[in-house]
């Protein structure tokens, strides 16, 4: 089987590290000429909107999926036409935009910050009346990493900040004051049948997560899974699919979804009887899905703008180096490494041996 995948990065890289064992082949289309999943299989090298490329996509592949979610929607659209694309058309639609997933969240009743649409700087006045202070003004689109968005602490924060942002549609949403960070991967088969991982504390740094610790029986993790479950359901999802939490009053609020494999769930490769990469691969492939248990305890680190020594790294006790292959650059992420133990003590040992490496 032949998966074509939009987008040529690290994701991109890692789905075929896990599907080539299961007899697949991988196109990717990307414009980047450094695209670091080249290495792993085809490199369509093309901008998005290429419609000759993307029929080429299409005529040498069995399904379609993809490694972000700012995939525009006309690549999408124009894809269906002749393939399989997983997942749909319309998740991409809805958690592509902050404003289309808030509302989702709240129609299907899974408690999110306060929003409000935004789409000029009277608006965000009007918004910040009502929604209060501090709160978070997000480009509706196209953000990531904790790009495009803005947290306002006073009014001094709030004039010209619409054309600050670009001028472009946003997203105000009420400032919410978290104990901790989670997430949630799951996963959606073609059948219907889901599936989902331990919850995930995560510790961003400047708006880019820098440490994923998996939980051992978290007590919301019923609630995650309950809310995940509706999302999943009422987009007819296939593939994985990630959600980020707020913990708040000893509860949740949604605060995005990502349809895509996840940072937050790298650690499941080592971690996890079978990966994140690995399963989404079996749900838009129609094949059955693997266990999502985790293996003993398990965690996250990520290396942006340089991968330390990489002998360093590797001296650490079951410590898995995932390089990506990327040129190094301030910002950028340009790989991982998974560490396991069987105890919690000893995982925290030796996430502090690799955050010493720098
Ligand atoms: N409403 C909010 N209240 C408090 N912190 C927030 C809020 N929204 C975002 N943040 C912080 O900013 C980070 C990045 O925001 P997020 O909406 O997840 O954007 P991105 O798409 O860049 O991941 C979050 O992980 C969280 O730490
Ligand atoms: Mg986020």
């Amino acid at each position: 089987m032949k998966i074509g995948v939009i987008g040529g990065g690290q994701l991109g890289r890692m789905l075929a590290l896990a599907g080539t064992p299961l007899g697949m082949n991988f196109a990717f289309l990307d414009p980047a000429p450094d695209a670091c999943a080249a290495a792993l299989g085809e490199h369509l090298r093309a901008d998005y909107g290429d419609q000759d490329h993307l029929r080429q996509l299409a005529d040498e592949v069995d399904l379609v999926t993809f490694e972000f979610e700012s995939v525009p929607a006309e690549t999408v659209a124009f894809l269906s036409q002749f393939v399989p694309v997983f997942p749909s058309a319309e998740a991409l639609r809805i958690a592509r935009d902050r404003l289309f997933e808030k509302s989702m969240f709240k129609d299907l009743g899974i408690p999110t910050p306060a929003f409000a649409d935004i789409l000029s700087q009277a608006d965000l006045d009007a918004a910040v009346a009502s929604i209060g202070l501090p709160a978070v003004l997000k480009t509706r689109t196209l953000g990531y990493d904790g790009k495009g968005q803005k947290v306002l602490r006073s009014t001094d924060d709030v004039a010209g900040t619409f054309a600050e942002l670009g001028s472009v549609p946003c997203l105000l949403e009420g400032f919410v004051p978290f104990t901790g960070e989670v997430s949630l991967v799951a996963v959606r088969g073609r059948d219907g049948e889901t599936a989902f991982y331990p919850l995930v504390h995560n510790t961003h740094e400047a708006g880019i997560l820098r440490l994923s610790v998996a939980s051992s029986s978290h007590p919301l993790q019923a609630l995650a899974e309950d809310y995940a479950g509706r999302v999943l359901d009422k987009l007819g999802y296939v593939g994985v699919l990630a959600f980020e939490f707020f913990e708040v009053d000893g509860g949740l609020k949604a605060n995005e979804i990502a349809p895509r494999v996840h940072n937050s769930g790298h650690w499941t490769i080592e971690g996890a009887e079978c990966s994140q990469f690995e399963n989404h691969l079996r749900a838009v492939a129609g094949l059955p899905l693997g266990s999502t248990a985790k293996v003993g305890e398990s965690a996250m680190i990520n290396f942006i703008g340089n991968v330390p020594d990489v002998s360093a790294v590797l001296a650490v006790e079951d410590c898995h180096l995932h390089h990506y292959g990327k040129a190094f650059k301030a910002g950028r992420k340009v790989g991982h490494a998974t560490l396991r133990s069987e105890d919690a003590a000893t995982l925290e040992k030796r996430i502090a041996q690799v955050q010493a490496l720098g």
